[in-house]
């Protein structure tokens, strides 16, 4: 088979640069590991910045996501007893965000694929780039016993953080930037009216907690916990217990408590690997760069790597103009160190740190209280939570 350009992973970054590309008339085919059923069922994030959603409808997949995403003028920070309202819209200049599950929007991009006739194979085993740093590359992947093979122009690396794609590139050609955090946050899910219609971030001596939610009947929240815990360490019960206690009073009582539907701890880690291109191999998304989901920005640093790298194929295919693909990891990096540096920062600022010294502990509470004392302090939360330009 060949096609323009070869992607690896069917996630949302592969899905969405497939939409957008085919749309341009550019022909892909993507390579996923997993079945359908198994990409759908992962629970992620899903706090939308303005420009993500912006491309969401560029690619014509905006429709759902519009009609049934909740618009987010501010959200809270709950620290000492108290709540405080970061009102986004007041301190942007009129920006939101838009609350939309990452599951619903790969839902939505697989419709839109079927719909257009995009080519995704799904239980492709063994994906193996190619001829990466040759004008020829091409991927092979094995289907039960048949091997196959794809010759493409480009390939993009989009198979997330445990992918083939960033390991097939030479370990003297790129460098790995990484901070790995001591602890995870526990999540569940629970078909329950959330407690607040607005988001609650909350520092607390025991550790950090968000009520977050998907839709007006379903609830998710999260606890930090050590790294070393697992789902099976907490029963529902014990959840909410400690959900409770890290929470101001009026929050916590009114909450409605349920049965989990989806419980999981993630582990939190930023990473960011240099430059994002080797040869002929892009890389985007999750395969590139991680970061702690503190500041929602995992989505949105892969939106800004598929803006760019679509831009570029574009100008590439269409006016032979090579620019955008040269600096494609400049650019794409420029942006993503500012997702990783406000990520960290959110982190730093809401969590329990086990070997932080009294000091820094002194530091993290003095950061809090400038924060809520400085309009100029919170319009820079502001801006870097609805996302910063493209
Ligand atoms: N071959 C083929 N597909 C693979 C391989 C492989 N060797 N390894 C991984 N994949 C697939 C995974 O099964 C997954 O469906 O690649 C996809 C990667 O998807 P994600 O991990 O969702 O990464 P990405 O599409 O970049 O999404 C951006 O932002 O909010 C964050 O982590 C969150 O997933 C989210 C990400
Ligand atoms: C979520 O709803 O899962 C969520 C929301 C905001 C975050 C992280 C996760 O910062």
């Amino acid at each position: 088979m060949r096609t323009q350009v070869g992607i690896i992973g069917g996630g949302p970054s592969g899905l969405l640069l497939s939409q957008l590309l085919h749309l341009r008339g550019i022909e892909t085919v993507v390579l996923e590991k997993h079945s359908r059923e198994y990409v759908l069922g992962r629970i992620r994030a899903g706090v939308l910045e303005h420009s993500f959603a912006a491309l969401m409808r560029e690619a014509q997949v905006g429709e759902r996501m519009d009609r049934e995403g909740q618009i987010h003028e501010g959200f809270f920070i709950a620290h000492d007893g108290i709540k405080e309202r970061v009102d986004l819209r007041a301190l942007t200049g009129g920006k939101t965000v838009l609350v939309y599950g990452q599951t619903e929007l790969t839902r939505d991009l697989y419709d839109a694929r079927d719909r257009f006739g995009g080519v995704v194979i799904h239980g492709a085993e063994d994906v193996r780039p190619h001829a990466i740093d040759t004008s020829r590359p091409y991927l092979t992947y094995r289907v039960g016993a048949d091997v196959e093979r794809i010759d493409c122009d480009y390939v993009v690396g989009c198979d997330g953080f445990h992918g083939v794609s960033r390991q097939s590139i030479p370990n003297d050609k790129i460098r790995l930037l990484e901070r790995v955090y001591p602890f995870g946050w526990l999540g569940v899910l629970s078909r329950t009216k959330p407690v607040s219609p607005e988001l609650i971030y909350a520092a607390h001596e025991r550790g950090f907690a968000l009520c977050s939610l998907r839709s007006p009947s379903l609830s998710r929240y999260y606890i930090q916990v050590p790294v070393t815990d697992s789902v099976d360490d907490w029963s529902d019960e014990q959840f909410f217990d400690e959900l409770h206690r890290r929470l101001p009073d009026e929050v916590a009582t009114a909450m409605i408590t349920g049965t989990s539907i989806e419980k999981s701890i993630a582990p939190l880690r930023s990473l960011v690997v240099e430059p994002m291109r080797f040869g002929n191999l892009f890389l985007a998304g999750d395969a590139a760069h991680i970061v702690p989901p503190t500041g929602a920005r995992g989505l949105n640093t892969a939106a800004s790597d598929i803006y760019y790298l679509y831009h570029a194929l574009v100008d590439h295919y269409s006016k032979r103009d090579d620019r955008g693909l040269e600096s494609y990891s400049e650019r794409a990096l420029a942006r993503v160190w500012k997702g990783q540096r406000f990520s960290w920062w959110m982190t730093m600022l809401l969590h329990q740190f086990p070997d932080n010294s009294p000091y820094e502990n002194r530091l993290q509470k003095t950061e809090l209280d400038y924060l809520f004392s400085s309009e100029k302090a919170l319009a820079s939360l502001a801006e870097n939570y609805v996302g910063l330009p493209f």
